[in-house]
């Protein structure tokens, strides 16, 4: 069985010391594949670095909606297309809004601005889009709705309603499933697994952030993936193996992970 984790920060230095016991736990629980995202140009030229030196590692490259200050000053656009230009670099990520931190409205139209600066970025580079929505769902999905256009992509870490599930699939946009979905308290999102279309599921883990039950609270990586996936599998009734099938063929498809 084969998985592949399509979110992750590896790059962090969480990692640093125990970066390649990290990578081959990974790699014997069946995570085949990872795609690391950066939030900063600094993480950026880190994971496009990291994916460079592991022939299963890629890399995203974005400026997470917490890290936007001189975006436009800087020449950011140019500097990420310049990242993207390597191979391994298939998705520009993690970008969007991020409301439950920036409480004021001016704060928010710059993150809005910034959002939508980088999509038209994913638009001439021809590459799709990892999304953080973070308490700003309505906005979210109207940017999509708005600007979203010839776009594809996912919406990670899904913590939206089962109603604006539907709406995001009707985009043709995917859902990212992370280790919420095994928390006690994890309220809707069980329901919005279990409605999904299967063509429509990542999973991911975001480590070192949000690891799975038996592990929450601790620090997260790759290999808790099976957690998340195991999780998947009972809440759809569904055999893993057909989930490990199905979330790699997405994740294949959605960042061309094959080459071609
Ligand atoms: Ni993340």
């Amino acid at each position: 069985m084969n998985f592949t984790d399509t979110h992750c920060h590896l790059e962090d230095e969480k990692f640093s010391d125990d970066l390649p016991d990290v990578l081959s736990r990974a790699k014997n629980s069946g995570v085949s594949r990872i795609i690391n995202f950066g939030s900063t140009l600094e993480s950026s030229e880190l994971v496009t670095e990291l994916a460079g030196k592991f022939d299963f590692l890629f890399a995203g490259v974005g400026i997470h909606p917490e890290e936007t200050e001189n975006f436009f000053e800087n020449g950011t656009p140019d500097k990420l297309a310049e990242l993207a230009k390597n191979k391994k670099v298939v998705a520009i990520g993690e970008i969007g809004l991020d409301y439950h931190w920036e409480k004021s409205s001016e704060g928010r139209e710059i993150q809005k601005k910034i959002f939508v600066a980088q999509l038209d970025l994913a638009r001439q580079l021809n590459l799709p889009v990892c999304i953080h929505d973070r308490e700003a769902h309505g906005d979210t999905l109207e940017i999509l709705k708005r600007e979203g256009k010839g776009l594809r992509g996912v919406l990670h870490c899904y913590s939206g309603s089962p109603e604006m599930a539907k709406e995001i699939f009707k985009l043709g946009w995917l859902i990212g499933i992370d280790g919420p979905l095994t928390f006690k308290n994890s309220a809707k999102i069980p329901e919005v697994v279990k409605a999904a279309p299967r063509e429509m599921i990542l999973l991911e883990t975001d480590a070192p952030y949000l690891a799975p039950t038996p592990n929450r609270g601790k620090r997260n990586e790759p290999a808790y993936l099976i957690d998340i996936a195991k999780k998947v599998a009972e809440v759809r009734n569904e055999e893993l193996e057909e989930v490990a099938r199905y979330t790699t063929e997405n994740a294949e498809r959605l960042y061309n992970l094959n080459g071609g």
